[in-house]
This record gives C-alpha cells, structure tokens and sequence, in this order.
C-alpha cells in the first residue's frame, strides 16, 4: 500500500530572491508586493510552493542571511500585513510559502549579540561562540573565522561573513528560541523551512569538527519535535553538503528530523576540487554527473526522497555551466529542465531558470555586490596573491553568487519590468532584452513555453514514473560520454529518458524510439542522429 504522500513530495517549489524578483514600488528593490502580483504567473507555470530567500529585518550584508530580529520584515521588502497578504493569496491559489530559517547565525545587529558583548554575564554571551585567542581557522567567505571584541577582549567564531556571528546550538535556551521562531511562522501559515547552513549547527571547534558535529541529531530531532511536528504536513528541508550516507541520517522518516536535504554534488560539478573551488572552475565531466545522479536517485529511493535542483542563489546559471549559453541556450537550457524533472525528488526551480536566464557576464569588479565575492578577492587576490585580478574574474564571471541575483527579465518595458525605472539593487542582466518572460509568453517554442510542458507532464498520467519509479541506466547503449540515457521503471513498464549532455551530433539506437510514444522532446521532429543537446523522453 502506498502512504499518502505530503504536501511536498510532488512538488515544483520555486525559489524566489526576494530583492530581484519584483519591485513594487520602484525603489530598486523587490518587494512581497511583487511578489503577490506575480503568484498568478507562477500558478501558471505548475508551481506548488514557493521557497522565499530571507525577508526578515536584516543589515543586508548578506542579503537578509543576516538576521538582526525573525520577528520583523525587512522594511525593504514590506511590511507584516504585505506578508499576511501574501499567504492569503497565495493560498487562494494553493501555493505554499516556505521560508529560509536561517539560524546557525545572526547578524551582529541582533539584540542577542549586542547585549552578549555588552556584558559577559549576560546569558546572552552563551547564545554565541567566544574565545580569549582565536586559532587559524579560515571564514568561507575568506579571512579569519573570528572577529575581536574590543569591549570583551575576546574574539566571536563566524562561519560567513564577521557581519554574522554563529549561535551557540549547545545552549538549551537558544534552541528553545529557535523553536520559537518556528512556531511563529508556522502559526501564521506557512508550509515549511529551508533552514540555512543546517550541518554547521552542532560543532566542536576544539577538535576542529565545524560541521555535522557530535549533537547534530539530536538538535534536530528536538527542533521536529518542538516545532515541525506540531503541525500538519510541514516541510523541512535543510541546506548541507551531505554524502548519501550522511543525507539518510537526516532525512530518514522513522528519525524524525528533517525532511530533505540538498545535495550539492549534482550542481557545483565545475567546482575545482583541488583549489579555489567554485573561483577555479574546471569543465563539468559528463561521466561523473551521470554517476552523481544515478547515485543519489538510487541511493535514496524507498530510504528518503530526492531534492532535485541546479540552480540557487548562491550558484552561477545552470545554463552558463552545464549547458551552452551563446549557440545553443534554448536547447541546452530545455534539456537541462528536462533531466531535473524526470528525476525522481522534489524540485526546486530557482527565478529565472524556467527562462534559460545564462550569467550577465559582469567583467567589471565593482559591479559585484555579493560579500562572498568580495572579501575573497580581498583575501585571495589583494592580501595573498594568490591568483591575479584576470584568474580571479574569470572565476566571478562563472561563478560570483551575483550571477543569480541579478533582477528578474519580465517584459519589454523600462528595466525589463522589474520596476518602473528606478536603478535596481544590482545591474540588470544584458540578456533580458530578449529572454524575458513577455517575449517567451508569445513564443510557443520558448524555454518557459517548455517548462510549462514539461511541468504539466510530470504531474499528469504518468506521474509516478517521474516522481518516484526505478531509476535504471542504459549504459550499454551510450554510444559517447556525452550521452546518457536512463528509464523509469514501475513494474515491467517505464519512461525513457535519452539526453545527449554536449553539443556534438551522437549516433544512437533509434529502435529505442520507434514506434513509441514520444513524452516531450527539445527538437520538432527526431532525427537519425542525437543532436545538440537533444533530448527525448518515451514510454516504452
Ligand atoms: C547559505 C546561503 O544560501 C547563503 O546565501 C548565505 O550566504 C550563507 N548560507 C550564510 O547564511
């Protein structure tokens, strides 16, 4: 018998950047109000929930992923009753709004923080992490990981940004609060969590473990309990960077923890795992992210349940990445939707994505907004010279989190619709003037024509065979490592999925096609050969 699935597990989540999405009331900045007057386009494309990236009141060093009160809005983006407003309709359309708890920090804004320099007795000062001497280890943003405190004479450990100052989850106290945050949304109607850097909350620092430390279950287990399992249905999906093994621990039901997790081995493939990472990028070998993928689908199948995504707001455009952003955006950038969503899991699109949006290609340093980027050139490039400015904008171009941030195309107007002309936040993306949602609407054959399709294929007769059947790789009939073909299998019957992942014509076994039912395809017609970035899905 088969559990009745959540709310979830079905669905298209759509990740909205709340400062790029909309612009209500051209201020340069987008707004709740933006985003209420776009639920009707998101309805339309096949979406069931919407995940928002922070819009709680916030410094906005890291755009809002430093928290200074969970409580309030932004006044940047609205106020409490926009909000309010927003669930509403977006409920009227049975949308869910998920939100990002971001919570193994604050900003140093935070009144938790400033009354825990403010004095040391304060049981605040237990809500963070201080030391007398601090030790070598690196910030992911770049520098030191601890900041001085004249007024304690101590130094604060931050993960991020020293603009964001990590909790102390061995606190009880703080765990409390933190449920307390959770029950407020949760009580206001909201579907769920995306709970930011969620592996780094249990750590021991002494014996340099910063993440998925010892008490990590534990914390987690009692968040569910405290919070999520009060209410009905409520989705908890934690950001991490976790091996299958380790993605089972959170996420298997019985542990009652979290619901998913995201797995980033899929999407940081151009990743240099030898140096500077996502600022070094290599090529994405075709052969690994054939392997990831058929390994996390088989690695989690009955176990848990698959999040499937390649796009975010902290990673460049899947399209600039894995597909061919200059000759062949449209077909690579279909093709790509259409391996997300034949794959068994939840999928998260993220604003723009459904466009083909590639990167702007900002050659400029002083463009880039994003702390990320910014304190690591100053520690990389300026500091210790460890790449030049040319290596190190090369790396931005691919990869600065900016690339994903930059406002939303919409029409053809002033600003491409995000507002009515006030200078937005961030540049806009040169290609807007011609991928934009307007432009698309009127092209039956555009990327977000596509996606709609394909959407609406994946919730339709053969549901089951997308969301959650057996996944089975072909490789025999691969002919090249840029072919990858896969089936889908209920019982003895299945849908076959034949990608080529490059843009080279591949020879393949056409009997695999013929006399089949055709699903979807990226080309009119099919051909004898597999073409650039062609892709086809049949039921056998
Ligand atoms: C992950 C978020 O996605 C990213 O944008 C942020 O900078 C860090 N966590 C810190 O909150």
């Amino acid at each position: 018998m088969v559990n009745k699935r959540k709310w979830w597990q079905e669905a298209v989540l759509y990740q909205i950047y709340p400062r790029s999405f909309k612009d209500s009331n051209n201020d340069g900045n987008g707004d709740i109000n933006g985003i209420i007057e776009k639920l009707d386009y998101l309805k339309d494309l096949g979406v069931d929930g919407i995940w928002l990236s922070p819009i709680y009141a916030s410094p906005m060093e890291d755009n809002g992923y430093d928290v200074s009160n969970y409580f309030e809005i932004n006044p940047l983006f609205g106020t409490m009753e926009d909000f309010d407003n927003l669930l509403v309709e977006a409920k009227k359309r049975n949308i869910k709004i998920v939100m990002d708890l971001v919570c193994n920090h604050t900003s140093i804004e935070h009144e938790w923080f400033k009354k825990a320099i403010s004095d040391k007795n304060s049981k605040y000062h237990d809500f963070y992490i201080f030391k007398d001497q601090p030790d070598d280890k690196k910030s992911s943003f770049g520098g030191s990981a601890w900041c001085y405190v004249p007024e304690l004479n101590q130094y604060y450990y931050h993960y991020f940004d020293k603009s964001q100052a990590d909790l102390n989850w061995a606190n009880p106290e703080l765990r409390k609060e933190v449920a307390n945050i959770c029950k407020f949304w949760l009580d206001k109607g909201c579907g769920g969590f995306r709970l930011d850097a969620i592996e780094l909350i249990s750590k021991d620092l002494e014996k340099n473990i910063i993440a998925n430390g010892p008490h990590i279950h534990k914390y987690l287990h009692e968040l569910n309990q405290n919070a999520f399992a009060l209410y009905d249905d409520v989705l908890s999906v934690g950001e991490g960077w976790p091996t299958i093994d380790i993605c089972l621990d959170y996420t298997r039901p019985e542990r009652k923890e979290l619901s998913l997790i995201f797995e980033f081995e899929t999407a940081t493939l151009d990743w240099n795992p030898k140096e500077f990472g996502k600022y070094k990028p290599i090529p994405v070998d075709h052969s690994k992210l054939k392997d990831v993928i058929k390994n996390w689908q088989q690695g989690l199948k009955d176990k848990s349940w698959n999040v499937v995504f390649l796009e975010n707001h902290d990673l460049g455009r899947s399209v600039t990445r894995y597909g061919n952003d200059n000759k062949y955006l449209s077909e690579s950038a279909k093709m790509l939707g259409t391996l997300l969503l034949s794959l068994n899991g939840t999928i998260f699109l993220y604003q723009g994505e459904e466009l083909g949006m590639p990167n702007p290609y900002f050659y400029d340093l002083d463009i880039y907004d994003d702390v990320d980027s910014k304190t690591m050139y100053q520690d990389v490039v300026v500091k210790n010279k460890l790449m030049s400015h040319d290596e190190f904008m090369n790396g931005l171009i691919k990869n600065s989190r900016d690339n994903a941030r930059t406002p939303m195309h919409w029409d053809n107007s002033i600003n491409n619709g995000f507002n009515e002309g006030h200078m937005p936040w961030l540049h806009m993306n040169e290609h807007a003037k011609d991928i934009n949602v307007e432009n698309q609407q009127n092209d039956d054959n555009s990327v977000l024509n596509y996606y709609k399709k394909l959407i609406t294929l994946r919730k339709g007769n053969y549901k089951e065979y997308f969301i959650n059947a057996e996944f089975e790789r072909i490789e025999e009939k691969e002919t090249n490592e840029d072919m990858f073909i896969f089936k889908k299998v209920i019982n003895n019957s299945a849908i076959l999925v034949i990608l080529n992942l490059g843009e080279n014509e591949l020879e393949f076994d056409n009997s695999l096609i013929n006399n089949k039912e055709i699903l979807i395809s990226n080309y009119k017609n099919t051909s004898a050969k597999l073409r650039a970035y062609e892709v086809i899905i049949v039921k056998e």
